[in-house]
């Protein structure tokens, strides 16, 4: 399967800088995500990729084949770049029928009858709109047209694939299903997915590798748990997680005493690093906030969210707030006193670079 490599890419319209020097190493049957806020370039990446925007400058390979060289003037069109390209917008024949929107591609490429008629019955199982075989787009819900673009894109087997957002118009359930169903499918083709999103779970759950962007800049590029656990700086560690990791200003001494939220606690660094005095500022993950009866700590409860699985519960202390989630059907009441303690990882960050400076244990002094 081809790798793919983008070195210094940039592209600007006019004086907006929508993807600014961007290195980015996609291997073989890797499935990469692009993630990042609306407006950050996920969609230019991608369609610079496959051919149909022209970066401003910078180099891709797809394969051991330069698809793109502004310094060499070279630019493959998108349909020499043998790549498979499911839009945001996608755009099915109003006056094709399900199946001759899926047929027309692989007619295209010269596949016998029956060849078409058992791949369409197969993506159309998977998808699950067999019994629509027959109708026309305007005759479909929109999660109904998007797996037949899901179909239609899957259809001739391509080794690259591109998908902008696929599942934006499926509901929450769909998508869930169709989510396990892209990732088995990533599995069984050995292909190499290049996937947009800006829906951090689903860049989390599906990915081998995640790639943040903030305003055409990479973040960070890792796969998704080291990701999570080891977050490049405070951008990516707010990005990823639901509910947001808890950020708490602090004061970090030479000596490694950490202040924040009226607390006084040591941080002990898991990897050498030189500390240094300075600002900073102090992330925990709520699933860190343990709300336990002989938790070293004391809070009020501002708010609860119990949602059967797990509650998301928002607590007071020293005026700072902190998110925690209890897994379990559990409750608390507001306004009462509990007992907590933190639990695992904490990631301090620069206050004023947002960079990360560690992440370490904490020990309450
Ligand atoms: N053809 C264009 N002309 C001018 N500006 C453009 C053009 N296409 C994109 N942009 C700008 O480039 C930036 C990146 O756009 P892009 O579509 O790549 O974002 P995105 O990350 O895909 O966002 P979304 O999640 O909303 O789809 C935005 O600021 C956008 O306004
Ligand atoms: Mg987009």
């Amino acid at each position: 399967m081809p790798e793919i490599f983008l070195k210094n890419v940039s592209k600007h319209f006019g004086r907006v800088v929508a993807v600014d020097r961007l290195d980015l190493q996609i291997l073989s049957n890797a499935f990469v995500t692009l993630l990042g806020p609306s407006g950050c370039g996920k969609t230019t990446i991608l369609r610079m990729i496959a051919g149909l925007e022209t970066p401003t400058e910078g180099r891709i390979t797809i394969g051991n084949k330069v698809v793109f060289d502004s310094d060499h003037g070279i630019n493959l069109p998108p349909n020499k770049r043998d790549v498979g390209f499911l839009f945001q917008n996608y755009a099915l024949w109003p006056h094709m029928t399900v199946y001759q929107n899926i047929a027309f591609g692989l007619e295209n490429l010269k596949w016998s009858k029956n060849d078409i008629r058992s791949r369409i019955e197969e993506l159309l199982a998977m998808l699950r709109i067999d019994q629509f075989e027959n109708r026309y787009p305007s005759e479909l819900s929109g999660g109904q047209q998007q797996r037949v673009a899901i179909a239609r894109t899957l259809a001739p087997g391509p080794k690259v694939l591109f998908m902008d957002e696929p599942l934006s118009n499926l509901d929450a359930k769909l998508r869930m299903e169709m989510r396990a169903e892209l990732k088995r499918l990533h599995r069984d083709t050995d292909s190499t997915i290049v996937y947009v999103t800006h829906d951090q779970q689903e860049a989390m759950t599906l990915s081998t590798m995640v790639c943040i962007i903030e305003k055409g800049q990479l973040q960070q590029y890792a796969p998704p748990l080291p990701m999570y656990n080891n977050p490049a700086n405070l951008f990516v560690a707010d990005f990823l997680g639901n509910p947001a990791m808890n950020f708490i200003d602090g004061h970090l001494t030479g000596d490694g005493v950490l202040s924040f939220a009226g607390l006084q606690a040591r941080f002990s660094a898991f990897n050498a690093v030189t500390l240094g005095e300075r600002d900073v500022t102090v992330g925990i993950r709520p699933e860190y906030v343990r709300i336990e009866k002989d938790g070293a700590l004391e809070a009020t409860v501002y708010s609860t969210l119990p949602s059967g699985m797990e509650t998301t519960v928002k607590l007071e202390v020293n005026g700072v707030s902190l998110t925690s989630v209890v897994f379990g059907d559990v409750d608390f009441q507001v306004d009462r006193k509990v007992r907590f303690s933190f639990n695992k990882a904490t990631v301090l960050f620069d206050r004023e670079s947002g960079r990360t400076i560690a992440r370490g244990a904490l020990t309450l002094l």
